[in-house]
C-alpha cells in the first residue's frame, strides 16, 4: 500500500498532481456539486491519540463526501487507556480490514511503525514533532489559490518552530514549489538545521523577517510540548513576535496572514487581524476538506 506519512519523499509533480485534484473538489463543493463516490463500499478509519478539531471532522467530511463508510475512533473511550499499545490498537483495527487508517501520535513516527504493521493505507494526521503532511499540502494550495502562485512568493512562519510539526511540513512543501520560506521564533524555540526542511533563513527579528513578505503564517506557542520550560508572559511574547496591525504593515500591502489553528488570539495574532480582510484562515479550513478529499481519492479509492 502507498502511504502519506511525510512530504518527504514527494516530488513537485507529486504535489502539483494532488493540489490539482483538491481544486477541482474546492470547486465542486464551492458549485453545490456531489462529487463521484470513488470511495463507495470503502472504510476509513480515524485514530486520533491526540486532540484534533480541525483533521479529524475534515479527513471525516472528506471521507464521507466521496461515499467512504467512516469511523472516529474516539481513543480515550478506547482499550488504550486500559494499556492496549499503538501497535495492537492497530493490530486490531486491522484485522477488520479498513481502506484507509488516519492516524494522529504523540510519538514522532508513530504512523510510521504502524504502516509497516497494518494492510491499508496511512495518513499521518500529525505525529509529535514531526510531520503533518496534509496541512503542509493545504496550506500550499491555500496560497496557490490566493496569489495564483506558488514560486518566488516571500513565506514568513513566525511563533513555535521547535514544537510545530506544521511549520516543518509547510516549509518543506513551499519550497519544493519554489517558495522563499522565512521561519521566525524566540531563540530557545528556533531549532537548528532547519536549512534542511529548505528554509531561505532563520532569525529572531520578525519585524526584520516581515519585510517585503507576500504570506505571514502565525503559529500558537505549544505549551503541551513545552514542560514548562519555555514559558515567556504572553505580555511580553506579543510585544515581541504578536502579529499587530502595525507589524502587518512591514509586509507588502496586499500580503496575506494565515494560520494553521488553534489560534490563541491575543497571544500570537491580534484578533483584529485574525478575522481581517487579509487573513485567509477560513479558507485553509476550507482547503483542508479538498486536500483530504484529493490524498482519500488517491491513497483509498485508486488513481486520478
Ligand atoms: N491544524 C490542525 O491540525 O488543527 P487540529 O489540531 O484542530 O486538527
Amino acid at each position: 500500500h502507498e502511504h502519506l506519512l511525510s512530504i518527504e519523499g514527494l516530488s513537485p509533480l507529486d504535489i502539483t498532481h494532488i493540489l490539482d485534484l483538491a481544486d477541482s473538489y474546492a470547486e465542486a463543493t464551492r458549485a453545490g456539486i456531489r462529487p463521484d463516490p470513488v470511495l463507495k463500499g470503502k472504510v476509513v478509519v480515524n485514530l486520533f491519540f491526540e486532540n484534533s478539531t480541525r483533521t479529524m471532522s475534515s479527513f471525516e467530511i472528506a471521507a464521507r463526501r466521496l461515499g467512504a463508510d467512516v469511523i472516529s475512533m474516539p481513543v480515550a473511550a478506547s482499550s488504550v487507556k486500559k494499556g492496549e499499545t499503538l501497535i495492537d490498537t492497530a493490530m486490531t483495527l486491522n484485522a477488520m480490514k479498513p481502506d484507509a487508517l488516519i492516524v494522529r501520535h504523540s510519538a514522532s513516527g508513530g504512523p510510521k511503525l504502524l504502516s509497516r504493521k497494518v494492510d491499508c493505507a496511512v495518513i499521518n494526521a500529525g505525529d509529535g514533532t514531526h510531520q503533518h503532511p496534509t496541512q503542509g499540502l493545504l496550506d500550499t494550495l491555500t496560497i496557490r489559490r490566493t496569489k495564483g502562485r506558488i514560486e518566488g512568493l516571500k513565506v514568513v512562519i513566525c511563533g513555535d518552530i521547535a514544537h510545530s510539526r506544521v511549520a516543518r511540513s509547510t516549509t518543506q512543501t513551499l519550497h519544493l514549489m519554489g517558495a522563499e520560506v522565512h521561519l521566525c521564533a524566540p531563540r530557545t524555540l528556533l531549532p537548528s538545521g532547519t536549512e534542511t526542511w529548505g528554509a531561505a533563513s532563520a532569525t529572531t527579528d520578525f519585524d526584520k523577517a516581515l519585510k517585503d513578505a507576500d504570506i505571514v503564517m502565525m503559529l500558537r506557542l505549544q505549551l503541551e510540548r513545552m514542560d514548562g520550560a519555555f514559558l515567556p508572559s504572553r505580555r511580553e511574547y506579543f510585544s515581541f513576535f504578536g502579529l499587530t496591525k502595525d507589524r502587518l504593515a512591514l509586509a507588502k500591502p496586499d500580503a496575506t496572514v494565515m494560520h494553521p489553528g488553534p489560534m490563541n488570539r491575543g497571544i500570537e495574532i491580534e484578533s483584529a487581524i485574525a478575522d481581517g480582510e487579509q487573513s485567509v484562515i477560513t479558507e485553509q479550513v476550507e482547503m483542508g476538506v479538498a486536500v483530504r478529499e484529493a490524498v482519500l481519492h488517491l491513497l483509498a479509492g485508486g488513481r486520478a
